[in-house]
């Protein structure tokens, strides 16, 4: 049967499938050539050291590919294109006899660059022909041969810079503008994880390489890992330290290498009467001190690491923190051709994906149970398992969509042509927010009763900080809004009842945004005490807080305010004055408001003051919208909720099979969060099960409405007198002077 009739009898599933494969399989042919257009032939043909290859090989090894392992064995009619070309374009498959050897293919001036893309031409044509009679068949395959290509389209951008690197003009691939330089990103912080019994490897129906799998059990004890990559201005710190030349800071091998080669920095950097300049795809630039480092070896991330008092991540490690985020990042679609400045101002996980690779402190090698496929495809990965180590994450020059969570590049320890970097990790001090224990506990408790529900402090993770921060710029959020503006017009008169030299006693002061405002305008406090159950909000609050404050001790505690407190040295016997904004105190039920308030009271001592932020009842549509905004960021606050519970107590919760609802509670004068289920399902998380039927909820936050008289009384049963009251015109909120 020809071609043309088997398409025109394919069911039209079939039809739709062989469209989209062929689609895919244009798209990423057509961008390979289309890398090529800033390159001249010469360009093309040269290649600048044994580990690169030319363009115009990358270009016809990809074709060659689809040739021999596709058209050859499956096209019925296919003839090859020219017989030669499977010695010429054979990489390494020893399978498939000799081949023309790496370090001599840019001797290769014939085919001509003409001829190679005839060869494609004709390629393309049999492949065509092969996805309409059998896209089924060979989708396996196909899938294999895409991926291969886009490494391909990284691996051509990699040589071109060392290529042009070699050049006296030291030439741009790309022209662009300079990148901007961005703001410092402050110190990184370190994100904590539990650890325990954890899964890795890839598993599910998308296409991954043979040696992301088999999916497996790793245990990993508590870490941390820095929330963004090393920067070039960190590089050049540890560089002035003597980086490169104490060999303490380095593996025998590294050091080895390091004295053999003469390295002082990174590759392509150059030092310039007017400061360090590094070779990129744009040509001769100004090292950008907020950008990533790039074009490190293992050996260098390893000593840089050890200089910093960390370590580099395991692959496990990285793995199971990335395997919940989005493969977003600045990657080869970006257009930029470099590692992007760090995004400033953020907090949690940055640059996982895109940007650099990043070196990690695994060995390449098998997981548990693999096998390399039968044939000469089998040598795609498996024969490269030793003397390799483990890079994850992708860069700048990865095409989008190539690369996952569970993606594993590797390269020799003392290469670093490639766009590598690293992100510093360390082991985490067990602490009382590191065990997991309590939540594990409080997570059972919660969903097996007849009413589920779960405490809303552990919303508060990295990401649930992160995305609280967000919350209190949406347009329906306005507390955070109103009660700035109100601390800003009488903060005045609210620090006339802070004394100098006191100690300001900040509960869940998350990103201290508003203590600055009672902070400038009472500059004379002696010590300020930021406690929050998120170490990472605390951290970044506390350093920003110690740096623009310079005058004023900063004690940060990391801790649950629900339970007993001791405050740190530093506030000896000043006098204390308590913060407590944002009207988290409604996250408490009425008698709970009490409890805390007579904690507060014997923490901060008789005659103290407490400034407390109170949200205020008002009209039911100002409110729903505020807890349900349009662009559903509380609501990803909410299920964040659930993906905790996944990333730390291996919970296997489906987010997708739950839906936020906020509700206006008049009776209880509380605003409500529920999760609801949209089927009837059975979750496993902290080694239990939970059923849950359709339309039931988890109810995990209220957010009491108060007036300030009611709010006055419950204060009164624990002991404190309302001295004063400031209020917002609407949507109207509260501060109020409490005294002990
Ligand atoms: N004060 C800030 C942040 C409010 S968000 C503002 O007004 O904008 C609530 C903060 O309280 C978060 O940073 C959260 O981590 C912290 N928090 C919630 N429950 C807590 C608990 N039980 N112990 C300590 N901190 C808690
Ligand atoms: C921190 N707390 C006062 C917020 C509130 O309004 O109850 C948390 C929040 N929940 C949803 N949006 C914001």
């Amino acid at each position: 049967m020809a071609p043309s009739d088997e398409t025109a009898a394919a069911p039209a599933l079939h039809r739709a499938a062989q469209a989209e494969a062929a689609a895919r399989y244009r798209r990423v042919r057509e961008a390979s050539l289309a890398m090529t257009a800033h390159l001249s032939a010469e360009d093309q043909l040269a290649q600048s050291m044994p580990d690169a290859s030319p363009t115009k090989w990358h270009l016809a090894h990809t074709t060659w590919f689809f040739e021999t392992f596709l058209l050859i064995p499956r096209l019925a009619d296919y003839r090859p294109f020219n017989p030669s070309f499977a010695y010429l374009f054979n990489s390494y498959y020893e399978a498939l006899g000799p081949r023309q050897p790496r370090p001599q293919r840019g001797l290769l001036t014939r085919p001509s660059l003409d001829e190679v893309k005839a060869y494609r031409a004709h390629v393309d044509d049999g492949m065509a022909r092969l996805l309409r009679q059998d896209a089924y068949g060979v989708a396996d395959l196909l899938d294999l041969g895409l991926a291969h290509e886009e490494q391909h389209q990284e691996l051509i951008l990699m040589d071109i810079l060392h290529l042009f690197s070699q050049s006296p003009l030291k030439p741009a691939y790309a022209p662009a503008p300079a990148l901007p330089v961005g703001a410092d990103p402050g110190p990184a912080r370190p994100v904590d994880f539990a650890g325990g019994l954890v899964e890795i490897g890839h598993s599910g129906a998308n296409f991954a390489f043979d040696n992301e799998g088999p999916r497996h059990k790793v245990y990993l004890q508590p870490y941390r890992l820095a929330d963004r990559l090393v920067t070039n201005s960190e590089w050049l710190a540890f560089m002035a330290d003597g980086g490169y030349a104490r060999p303490e800071l380095w593996l025998s091998e590294g050091w080895a290498t390091v004295q053999a080669e003469g390295w002082n920095a990174p590759l392509y950097w150059q030092e310039a009467p007017s400061g360090w300049r590094a070779m990129t795809l744009q040509g001769l630039r100004a090292i950008a001190p907020h950008a990533p480092v790039t074009h490190i070896s293992f050996y260098e991330a390893d000593a840089y690491a050890t200089w910093a008092g960390a370590r580099l991540p395991t692959e496990a490690e990285w793995e199971h923190a990335a395997r919940d985020l989005p493969a977003r990042g600045n990657f080869l679609g970006s257009g930029q051709f470099g590692p992007a400045a760090t995004p400033a101002g953020v907090s949690g996980l940055r640059q996982m994906f895109g940007d650099t690779w990043e070196w990690t402190r695994s060995a390449y090698g098998p997981y548990p149970g693999f096998h390399p496929a039968d044939g000469a495809v089998g040598e795609y990965n498996g024969k490269f398992m030793i003397g390799q180590m483990v890079l994850r994450g992708g860069c700048c020059v990865t095409p989008q969509g190539h690369t996952r969570a569970s993606y594993r590049n590797f390269f020799q320890p003392q290469q670093r042509w490639m766009f590598s970097g690293l992100r510093l990790a360390w082991d985490a001090v067990v602490r009382v927010e590191d065990d997991g224990s309590a939540f594990a506990a409080d997570v059972r408790r919660g969903l097996s009763q007849g009413r589920k529900e779960l405490p809303a402090k552990y919303f508060y993770d990295a990401e649930g900080s992160a995305l609280f921060e967000a919350i209190t710029d949406l347009p329906e959020y306005y507390p955070t809004r109103t009660e700035v503006a109100l601390l800003r017009e009488t903060a005045p008169a609210m620090a006339a009842h802070i004394p100098a030299g006191a100690a300001l006693v900040e509960f869940g002061s998350g990103a201290s945004t508003k203590t600055r405002i009672l902070l400038d305008a009472a500059p004379r406090t002696g010590v300020y005490v930021p406690i929050d159950i998120s170490r990472s909000a605390l951290d970044a609050a506390a350093e920003a807080i110690g740096r623009d404050y310079p005058g004023l001790e900063v004690a940060p505690l990391v801790d649950d305010f629900t339970t007993a407190l001791d405050l740190p040295g530093e506030v000896g016997e000043r006098p204390r004055v308590g913060f407590f904004p944002g009207s988290t105190i409604g996250n408490f039920r009425p008698q709970e408001v009490v409890v805390f308030l007579s904690a507060a009271k014997h923490l901060l001592g008789e005659g103290a003051g407490f400034l407390v932020g109170i949200d205020l009842v008002k009209d039911a549509e100002t409110l729903v919208a505020a807890y349900d905004d349009a662009q559903g960021v509380t609501a990803a606050f909410n299920l964040n909720l659930l993906a905790r519970i996944n990333r730390e107590l291996e919970g296997d919760f489906d987010l997708s099979a739950f839906e936020h609802r906020a509700v206006w509670n008049a009776e209880e004068s509380r605003m409500e969060m529920h999760l609801v289920s949209r089927s009837d399902q059975s979750v496993r998380a902290a080694g239990a099960t939970f059923r849950f039927k359709t339309g039931e909820t988890i109810h995990t936050e209220n957010s009491y409405k108060f007036t300030v008289d009611g709010f006055a009384k419950l204060a009164e049963q624990a002991g404190w007198k309302l001295e004063r009251r400031w209020e917002s015109p609407a949507p109207s909120f509260a501060v109020v002077l409490l005294r002990a």
